[in-house]
């Protein structure tokens, strides 16, 4: 497989006009393979997700951290949504069960907040929210997250909210053998920046497709699934985590951005480059400093939509032809 980098025409265009630009809210539905009868609601889910965001960033005017409620409020979106492999519709691990990863982390103080590997948990951004506001810890995992979500009162736990005629049908194919699980991954996030000019990054995600208990991805781990700092802006990677993980990808393609070439042709190289020496599927979605917006993707598909302040959401399903 050798993928090329994606972003469409119309796509291009739609990050061009969000340059320079602030209160904006960037979403995307994982880099991966979408069903034929799931893509349409992956657009629709995208579009509603960022709209949510923007709604709330609106809502909040310049008050500090509109950023991190307007990720939130678009993430919940994603995670309730069963489209989506994150919360209700997330991917089964190998014993059929559900553990979940997630993380946030805003730029004005470079705060960050994760968990790892949690049970059954229907939304993840809300437990990773707590961690960065509400412990003196960056990353909780397992049987701790849960107990430290039950004694704040966050998250809601239960098999029944994550479960997916979706995920029960892909889980027995995997089982059976049916289909590849290779590049069977994707994740949900959002990059939001508010009129403050502060960003912060948030994406939740089931993991890969029957993985094995206790395996974590790229999703909750600081510079590799998600970045966002006041110097560099913030990034989200989305794909086989074990692929992104290994370049600290978020991290690598902030950097690189910084160094001149911008968000967009940092999100495209690095793409290619992961992909090149992995073939895994991987994507991207970034924000730099000055608003401008990046999104690129090796891999059958992508979901994505931007919404920004005193514009028209565009959105899309960029399709390997
Ligand atoms: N990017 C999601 C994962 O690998 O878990």
């Amino acid at each position: 497989m050798n993928r090329s980098t994606k972003a469409s025409a119309s796509g291009r265009e739609a990050l061009a006009r969000a340059e320079n630009s602030r209160g904006l809210v960037l979403v995307h539905g994982g880099a991966g393979t979408n069903a034929f009868e799931l893509q349409e609601a992956a657009v629709a889910g995208t579009r509603r997700a960022a709209a949510l965001g923007l709604a709330r960033l609106v809502e909040l005017g310049d008050s500090e951290d509109a950023c991190v409620e307007a990720v939130i409020a678009a993430v919940r979106s994603l995670e309730d949504d069963p489209a989506f492999n994150a919360g209700r519709g997330a991917c089964m691990t190998a014993l059929g069960e559900f553990e979940v990863d997630a993380g946030i982390m805003r730029s004005r103080d470079r705060q960050t907040g994760a968990v790892a590997s949690v049970r059954e948990l229907a939304n993840a951004c809300e437990l990773a929210r707590a961690v960065m506001e509400r412990s003196d810890h960056a990353l909780l995992v397992g049987d701790g997250a849960q107990r430290f979500g039950e004694a704040c009162g966050v998250g809601r736990f239960g098999r029944e909210l994550l479960w997916t005629d979706k995920a029960q049908q892909r889980f027995e194919q995997a089982r059976s053998g049916q289909t590849p699980i290779d590049n069977r991954a994707d994740t949900v996030g959002a990059i939001a920046m508010d009129r403050r000019g502060h960003l912060c990054a948030l994406g939740s995600t089931g993991g890969v497709l029957f993985k094995l208990p206790g395996r974590v991805g790229d999703t909750p781990l600081i510079g590799a699934g998600f970045y966002a700092d006041a110097t560099l802006g913030a990034a989200l990677g989305t794909g086989v985590g074990e692929a992104i993980m290994g370049r600290v990808g978020c991290y690598e393609l902030l950097r690189r951005a910084a160094s001149g070439v911008g968000v967009q042709a940092a999100a495209e190289q690095l793409c290619q480059e992961i992909h090149r020496d992995t073939g895994a599927a991987v994507g991207f979605i970034a924000v730099g400093r000055d608003g401008t917006v990046g999104m690129a993707h090796c891999s059958a598909h992508m979901s994505w939509a931007l919404a920004r302040e005193g514009h028209e959401i565009t959105g899309a399903l960029t399709v390997d032809p």
